[in-house]
């Protein structure tokens, strides 16, 4: 029998050879799941005994996570912008990026929120931006569309544990949208270029869905296809919100190069760097 100082000691080591850099905080989250109790009561039993049962379960997930599994997926759970989301390798692991990008949308939303507004979130994931859009704007009506069955069931399962109505919808892009009309969209769409997974971190390209990152020979294909059918599924003034590659903001303005396209701009992630390109639409310009 080993104490939990004793077993995170060695974990640490073990760790630190195998990886080099590791996090400590990856570490005790490991064990605090394996011993169901929250990170700050991990040192409250440091003396504490653990069972060889879960001293073996922690020796299997903490082989896994040196090899390179990400720490998401093994603990099955994010926080993502106060919701507790369900993760799996079938759906993207949320970013924080993201967080910024909804908060950032929150600040728009509350400007001009009314009941029965809608809102699409195209390629949802795990939902984390069309839930928790929903959960703090409860009367908009949200609707959450992906082009994967299994990624769309990992947002059902979301919606259900944290408690929050929309409607799930399977297809490319817009297609499931037919005979809707949003006032705030929202896409964090795949806008990796062919050419450059291979340079991705090698966790990301081991264990993340493929689908999820690559979007065609100029990364930008998935934005153009938006462009050409938006104007269809758009109320007057609605607002658009994208999460886009540091450097594709050019490439978005020029896109985006149509009248109808009011107010384009760039904002910034934490590093300062572009991350997420915001519009809205002008109805009057368009002509079906
Ligand atoms: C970058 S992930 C974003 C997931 C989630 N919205 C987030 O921000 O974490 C892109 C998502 O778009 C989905 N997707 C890829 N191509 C699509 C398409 N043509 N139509 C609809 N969804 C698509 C993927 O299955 C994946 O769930």
């Amino acid at each position: 029998m080993s104490s939990v100082v004793e077993i995170l000691k060695l974990a640490k080591a073990k760790a630190k050879l195998k990886r080099g850099a590791v996090s400590s905080r990856d570490i005790e989250d490991l064990l605090c799941y394996i011993l169901k109790i929250k990170w700050g009561d991990l040192f409250l039993m440091l003396e504490s005994d653990i069972s060889e049962e879960d001293c073996e379960k922690f020796e299997k997930l903490l082989l896994e996570y040196l090899q390179g599994f990400p720490l998401a997926y093994l603990l099955k759970e994010v926080e993502f912008y106060h919701l507790k989301l369900a993760v799996n390798t079938d759906v993207l692991i949320p970013r924080v990026e993201t967080e910024v990008l909804v908060d950032k949308a929150c600040n728009v939303i509350r400007e001009d929120y009314k009941a029965n507004k809608i809102l699409f979130d195209v390629g949802t994931g795990t939902g984390c931006i069309g839930l928790s859009i929903k959960n703090k704007f409860p009367e908009l009506k949200a609707y959450l569309s992906d082009k994967s069955s299994l990624a769309l069931s990992v947002a059902k399962a979301n919606a259900k544990k944290n408690n929050i109505e929309a409607v799930f919808l399977e297809g490319d892009l817009l297609e499931p949208y037919h005979g809707l009309k949003a006032d705030y969209v929202f896409s964090n769409p795949p806008y990796i270029k062919n050419e450059d997974y291979v340079g991705l971190e090698e966790t990301v390209r081991n264990f993340e869905p493929k689908t999820a990152l690559i979007s065609g020979e100029s990364g930008l294909e998935c934005y153009t296809n938006l462009e050409k059918k938006l104007p269809y599924y758009l109320n007057n003034n609605a607002k658009i919100f994208f999460e886009i590659g540091f450097d594709q903001g050019i490439a978005l303005s020029k896109i985006f190069n149509n009248q109808y396209w009011s107010k384009k701009r760039c904002e910034k992630d934490f590093s300062g760097k572009d991350r997420f390109f915001f519009l809205e639409f002008d109805a009057k310009y368009f002509v079906e």
